[in-house]
């Protein structure tokens, strides 16, 4: 996918640790269209690739907006993007979604901890566009740390259906969400970003009460995943090429050695660049992008992380 060159128009200090970039296309055309909860890849200044949720309102095509937390021991992405000024230039590449709305929720509850706040951002400009039906429940551990807070307070017009909660213990959020959680059914859908932790207690709370899958997770950081038992297995193309993948080598890496191009980003299992179709074989899913219902499926796999249960997998490239 080809990247584009933006310029940061505008640089906020959202929060003491969270800024926000507002960046236009340099060559002054508006961006394409995108779906609500999507992430683009960003280029940095040191060369560091990271996945920065868009929180624009998906309807102005005019900009788009990500926000930027400088993380302690980050490995340079985040603290050279909080470098950036007005006028300096980045590229990025097209807006993917592994969060998206559902389209036949009867209500809408987006949940978010934290800087989880991004992509459910945007999610709620299109829901209010949409007049759906939605509340949106944010977590953070005081106002001052809270991005975005008085923008979806005051100037984003999403009225009562924000509710802030600061400084709620980690213990205490399941009660709160139970309450949040009456007068849900199985025709409603539950968005949640933020730290693993939270995003379980969130799971936890509204998965008996709308399904497993009607609860949508977007993570930011990668599981720990045990190699331990990992054992080697074949991997054919479908156009009939082989390749032993051993233990302790990824499928990605075995591919990209020998010369196939493989499309990949974080190399983490989250951002979903590398998942491909399988057509024969079971996948061992160790990623954390596809959803649960698609791992059940078993037709898709992410190569960067992802093994095989079976002895061989036959792959699609995307
Ligand atoms: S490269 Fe990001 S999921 Fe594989």
């Amino acid at each position: 996918m080809p990247n584009t060159l933006v310029r940061v128009a505008e640089v906020t200090a959202e929060t003491p640790a969270v800024r926000s970039l507002r960046l236009v296309r340099d060559d002054g055309a508006p961006f394409e269209p995108y779906r609500a909860g999507a992430h683009i890849d960003v280029t940095g200044p040191t060369g560091v690739l990271r996945q920065y949720s868009l929180c624009s309102p998906p309807a102005d095509a005019s900009s788009l907006l990500i926000a930027v937390k400088r993380e302690a021991g980050s490995r340079g992405g985040s603290e050279a993007l909080h470098t950036l000024a007005a006028g300096d230039k980045l590229e990025i590449g097209e807006p993917r979604n592994l969060l998206s709305l559902a389209a036949d929720a009867d209500r809408h509850v987006l949940v978010a901890g934290g800087i989880g706040i991004t992509p459910l951002l945007s999610m709620a400009y299109q829901l209010h566009d949409d007049r759906a039906g939605f509340e949106l429940h944010y977590f953070a551990r005081s106002r001052a740390e809270a991005a975005f807070a008085d923008l979806l307070e005051h100037r984003a017009g999403f009225g009562d259906r924000v509710h802030l909660h600061f400084g709620v213990p980690r213990a205490e959020q399941p009660a709160l969400l139970t309450g949040v959680a009456t007068g849900l059914g199985p025709a409603s859908h539950v968005y949640t970003c933020g730290p693993d932790g939270f995003m379980d207690q969130v799971t936890g709370v509204f998965a008996p009460v709308v399904g497993d899958s009607h609860v949508h997770v977007e993570h930011f950081t990668a599981a720990e995943i045990d190699t331990g038992a990992d054992r080697p297995f074949t991997v054919e193309l479908d156009t009939g090429e082989a390749y032993e993948i051993p233990a302790g080598r990824s499928i990605l890496s075995v591919l990209t050695d020998n010369g196939i191009d493989v499309f990949k980003s974080c190399e983490e299992g989250i951002c979903g660049s590398c998942v491909s179709g399988v057509l024969e074989g079971i996948p061992d899913h160790r990623d954390q992008c596809l959803s649960a219902s698609d791992k059940a499926a078993g037709d898709q796999v992410a190569l960067c992380v992802s093994r095989a249960l079976t002895d061989k997998l036959v792959i699609e490239l995307y």
